[in-house]
């Protein structure tokens, strides 16, 4: 059977394929008018005083660390559950990741254990919103204070995600987007950069264009500039721009279908035996706002051994499911091979890799799906012995 509920899918629309048209109608490509427009429209959404447009999330946390001048024997504290993305923008400039586990209940770093991680030689902590939830910045940003050391919030799922009205980004000294296909906003491939610090949100403009003093348009002379510091091509296109303008006036609409799809698949899994979602904090006195990238549930013992079938049947039932995320990342062939990470240190993330299920709710979808999914998961589980 064919996959009806996929599990992401991007919403592309008339506006997204006349803007990217009207681009491929002119000569600028890059280095134009619509990169610009899309920062200011992300940071407005984000409030945030400065945003650079990048092509990818990686980009813009390896830049961020570029930046830093960060190298061997540099070392970062990042969280054991996340994408190897996380771990990979910290690894190329020659530092090394130093994993923390998860909490448990959220999937989030444990942010009891960050302060015995740190020694001499760390220079920056990185968190991630893990699948929208958000991590307690107020502890973090104090950990870090109290050390001095360079806060990078690892916002490639958590467009919406604010911590006492403040958003996702804002907290630590920068904060990274990605637009990829199955985020809440897409632009194919792209990223954004956010940060209050407008020196170090001009040095990421820098290096994402080879280093080079003068944007096309700013040069007085056409073909002449100066290169004044190393640097990438990790700029966003103009067509990629476009999309992303678009998609960034659907988003309030977008995490409003996120959020009741969440509810209502929330409360038809709930009497389903055998499994827990894996829900936001809700610390007194704190603002908690998920972004609902997805929902992810914990397979009790029985059912965690019987994944893989869960997951088969599900697919064969025509639900889309996925797995946030396969392995913690120290316990990855290429992180093993780096290091002697101790993998008992990351139990938890161990425990979540290995039995949770993510179940979308994204705006693809409608409660009607919901009721579906939750209906499959329940004929699904009662057949698995
Ligand atoms: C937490 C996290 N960080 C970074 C990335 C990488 O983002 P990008 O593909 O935009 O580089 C991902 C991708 O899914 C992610 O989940």
């Amino acid at each position: 059977m064919s996959i009806k509920i996929p599990f992401g899918w991007p919403i592309i629309d008339d506006e997204e394929r006349r803007a990217v048209t009207e681009v491929l109608s002119g000569p600028i490509l890059v280095h134009g008018p619509k990169a610009t427009e899309f920062e200011a429209a992300f940071a407005a959404f984000v409030d945030a005083p400065h945003a650079v447009a990048v092509s990818s999330c990686t980009a813009g946390m390896h830049l961020l660390y570029f930046s830093l001048g960060l190298g061997a024997g540099d070392e970062v504290i990042i969280p054991a559950m996340t994408h190897v993305a996380t771990a990979h923008a910290v690894a190329l400039t020659g530092a090394k990741p130093v994993f923390v586990d998860a909490e448990l209940e959220t999937g989030n770093i444990d942010i009891d254990k960050i302060e015995a991680a740190i020694t001499h030689r760390t220079r920056a902590i990185a968190v991630v919103h893990y699948l929208g939830m958000p991590v307690d910045m107020v502890r973090v940003r104090r950990i870090a204070d109290r050390y001095g050391l360079f806060v990078l919030e690892d916002c490639a799922l958590a467009c919406g995600t604010r911590l006492d009205g403040v958003h996702a980004g804002l907290w630590g000294n920068a904060g990274v987007f990605s637009f990829y296909p199955v985020k809440h906003i897409t632009t194919a491939e792209g990223g954004m950069v956010v940060t209050r610090d407008g020196l170090l949100a001009d040095r990421i403009r820098l290096l994402r264009a080879f280093g080079v003093d003068r944007a096309h348009g700013e040069r007085k002379v056409p073909g002449v500039y100066e290169t004044v510091a190393l640097g990438f091509n990790y700029r966003m296109s103009e067509i990629h721009a476009a999309i992303g303008i678009e998609q960034v006036r659907k988003l309030p609409g977008f995490l409003q279908v996120r959020g009741e799809n969440y509810q209502a698949l929330r409360d038809s899994l709930q009497g389903i035996p055998g499994l827990r979602v894996l829900e936001g904090q809700h610390g007194a006195g704190t603002q908690y706002t998920h972004s609902w990238y997805c929902l992810n549930i914990l397979l009790d013992d029985r059912l965690a051994k019987q994944r893989a079938k869960v997951i088969e049947a599900m697919n064969a039932a025509g639900v889309g499911t996925s797995v946030y995320y396969p392995h913690p990342v120290p316990r990855f062939q290429y992180y093993q091979q780096q290091a002697s990470y101790d993998n008992r240190r990351y139990i938890n993330a161990a425990a979540i890799a290995d039995r949770s299920l993510a179940l979308p709710v994204g705006p693809h979808l409608g409660t009607k799906e919901m009721a579906s999914i939750a209906k499959t998961l329940q004929t699904v589980i009662k057949g698995i012995h």
